[in-house]
């Protein structure tokens, strides 16, 4: 693990005790879904089939896939992260095995093959290495199966996140090596009352990187979308409609903020 993986794990060690309160724990007890009606859509009918969960947190969107008759794999690299997990696990009887693991050391924890491979959701901005992260897809992938990727858009990643009122471009769109350093503790995305304490650091990757990477490691691209709304608040002027979406008032005709690929290994 390099020292900015470090300082993220440290960051999601953080996080996780926040989103354990924030993230709707009681509800998910109770029996509702974490997962909305696009990725259920596009992922298709998991009934029996073997899904892999990369970057998974604490578990909420595993066992929700499991509750859709899933076969489930979850990876995190953050023990208390996975520890959680089990723990919903025993209390919701749901069937799941959890892994910690640094996503790009999985091949020393992991060695089978999946019908689906899933992630979702806040995830690429982690990875320093988009290539190897498609190989890993790809070498995780049976012959015949998915992978799907929900994420935001990288066109929303270009604007400043504390200005209200407008737009103004202050970030970078393209990727650099280094990464991007927040350490102004900002608010979390899922409680606005947490200020992050420790820093994070994030890289940007642009579309044609993601779908290229996805290429190069040999997967067919079978779909890519781009959504006017969000999954989370991201931008200060963003409102959550009835529907459960964050979206950008004003905007909704000119601006990408989510996209998803569905791919396939032949
Ligand atoms: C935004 S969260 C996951 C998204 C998920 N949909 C959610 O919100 O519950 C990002 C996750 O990536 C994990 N993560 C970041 N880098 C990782 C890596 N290199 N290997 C494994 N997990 C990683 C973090 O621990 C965190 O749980």
């Amino acid at each position: 693990m390099n020292q900015y993986e470090n300082g993220n794990k440290i960051l999601w060690d953080e996080l996780t005790d926040v989103h354990i309160k924030s993230y709707g724990v009681d509800k998910f007890k109770q029996g509702k879904s974490t997962l909305d009606e696009i990725q259920l859509r596009e992922v298709g009918d998991v009934k029996g089939k073997t899904l892999l969960h990369l970057q998974c947190h604490f578990g909420l969107d595993t066992l929700s896939w499991a509750r859709e008759g899933a076969i489930v794999t979850g990876v995190d690299f953050v023990e208390k992260a996975i520890a959680y997990a089990n723990k919903l696990k025993d209390e919701t009887g749901l069937n799941a095995r959890f892994i910690c693991s640094n996503i790009y050391e999985l091949e020393k924890n992991l060695d089978e093959q999946f019908d689906i491979v899933y992630t979702s959701q806040g995830v690429l901005c982690w990875l320093r290495d988009l290539n190897r992260w498609a190989q890993i897809i790809a070498k995780y992938l049976k012959p015949g199966g998915i992978f799907y990727l929900m994420e935001s858009h990288p066109i929303a990643h270009i604007f400043d996140d504390t200005i209200k009122g407008q737009l103004k471009i202050t970030m970078p769109y393209f990727h650099n090596d280094d990464p991007i350093i927040w350490d102004d503790h900002h608010p979390d995305y899922s409680d606005q009352s947490h200020l992050i304490e420790n820093p994070s650091y994030e890289w940007q990757w642009s579309l044609s990187d993601i779908i290229n990477s996805l290429i190069n490691a040999g997967l067919q691209i079978e779909f890519l979308n781009e959504y006017n709304k969000e999954f989370c608040f991201a931008l200060p002027d963003m409102v959550r409609q009835d529907d459960g979406w964050w979206y950008l008032p004003g905007y909704e005709k000119n601006l990408p903020l989510m996209f998803t690929i569905r791919a396939r290994k032949s």
